[in-house]
């Protein structure tokens, strides 16, 4: 797996909000990917979890107070400001987030992230009221513009009882923020579409017809294309993963769905990655449930071939295909890369042990258009997304 946070110093600056029960769970994800952590508390945050929590999980002290004397950090603001390859401050209150915005340094936490010249990214998290106040959104403002990095907070039921937004986000989505202070942002400049999952064709109101695609494979390109600074748009067919971090998620369900979502971004990206496994048959519709005494005969006709028609439609947009396979993969993925006018397509046998649909792992076989091939070993998922991001950002970047 891409281990981007091994060995990485992360401080954890935690304040006075119910969400700081959160913060322990996120510290064990964030040890569990190799990153070291260290936490900083203010007085707020230890009337709700205390100290003693922190210390046990990280295995240092828990930094609290700007005029004591710490063995391991004697000059503790400044140490500890050194230290941080990144200062995440989750949750923020509205009052941290005010004195931030005013760069004053009253207490530990404060003077730190003055005296931090890493990034500093704060997670807003309080009451839907608190969060839009004029003045929590101006300092929310003011912040952006003199650095910091502002995490939107997650929409939902809150601690308070009401809902709206204002909730600190999913830990995996707070990580993934994390992470992408770590990778390149060398695909910043693109727009990409992503396909992904299976779609799914109705029988009857209760029937339907699908396949076996876990969306793994696209949401993990997906998810890195993002974290490289891309513009992404994730169109999915069912599955049970959870959109990624940072992407344009669109949730569809049958080819014809697919097929118009894909159609509208289309004139706008600068490449399509189709990913998904598109149902290539879909059979006639019957409104009422068929009756097991009526007996099922299936009358399928062909969907519509999205990427063919993409080839059809080019413009400057780079096409990528799939092709999962059990026959021959390599004369198979030539042809539809030929038929489909694409410039890559990643073949794998579906049959081989680690390459099929729901699997963590792939191994795959590039074909570009003009011949050349590269077979890679057998990696996981993600892996596979990264490098195959780096050969489609040469692509794009000899197309510009
Ligand atoms: N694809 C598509 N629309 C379809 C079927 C496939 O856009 N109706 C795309 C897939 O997303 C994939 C590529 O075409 O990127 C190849 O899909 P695959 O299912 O391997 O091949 P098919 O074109 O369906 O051909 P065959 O059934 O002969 O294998």
């Amino acid at each position: 797996m891409l281990n981007l946070l091994k060995n990485k110093h992360i401080l954890l600056g935690i304040t006075g909000s119910i969400a700081a029960y959160r913060m322990p769970d996120l510290i064990r994800q964030l040890q569990a990917k190799g990153a070291k952590v260290k936490v900083i508390m203010t007085k707020g945050a230890q009337a709700f979890i205390t100290p003693l929590t922190f210390s046990a999980l990280t295995g240092h002290p828990v930094y609290t107070d700007v005029f004591h004397f710490y063995s391991e950090h004697p000059i503790i603001h400044l140490d500890l400001a050194r230290w941080a390859d990144i200062f995440v401050i989750a949750p923020a209150s509205a009052d941290v987030i005010a004195k931030l915005a005013q760069g004053m340094a009253n207490d530990l936490l404060t003077s730190t992230a003055l005296g931090c010249s890493r990034p500093i990214l704060v997670c807003p998290s309080m009451n839907p009221n608190m969060y839009f106040k004029p003045a929590v959104q101006a300092n929310l403002r003011r912040l952006t513009q003199n650095g910091f990095y502002v995490m939107q907070p997650a929409k939902g039921k809150l601690a308070c009882g009401t809902e709206g937004q204002g909730r600190l986000p999913a830990i995996e989505d707070i990580i993934a923020r994390i992470e992408m202070f770590f990778f390149p942002q060398d695909l910043r400049r693109y727009k990409i579409l992503v396909t992904a999952g299976p779609t799914q064709e109705a029988i009857d109101p209760v029937r339907f017809i699908t396949n076996r695609s876990s969306g793994k494979m696209g949401f993990a390109i997906a998810k890195l294309a993002a974290a490289r600074g891309a513009e992404v748009i994730l169109v999915s067919g069912p599955t049970q993963l959870r959109p990624p971090y940072g992407v344009n998620f669109i949730s569809i369900t049958t080819t014809q769905e697919m097929k118009e979502a894909v159609f509208e971004c289309y004139p706008e990206v600068d490449a399509v990655i189709m990913a998904a496994a598109v149902a290539d048959f879909r059979p006639r519709y019957t409104p009422q449930k068929i009756k097991k005494a009526d007996g099922l005969a299936l009358y399928l006709e062909k969907t519509e071939d999205i990427l063919s028609l993409l080839g059809q439609y080019k413009r400057h947009q780079l096409l990528v295909g799939f092709a999962a396979e059990t026959g021959d993969p390599l004369a198979e993925a030539k042809r539809k890369l030929e038929q489909k006018r694409l410039d890559l397509i990643i073949a794998n046998d579906v049959t081989q042990p680690g390459a099929g649909f729901g699997t963590e792992t792939n191994q795959v076989t590039l074909i570009y258009r003009n011949g050349v091939r590269e077979c890679w070993p057998l990696m996981y998922k993600e892996e596979v997304a990264m490098r195959l991001l780096d050969r489609i950002k040469g692509l794009l970047c000899r197309m510009c």
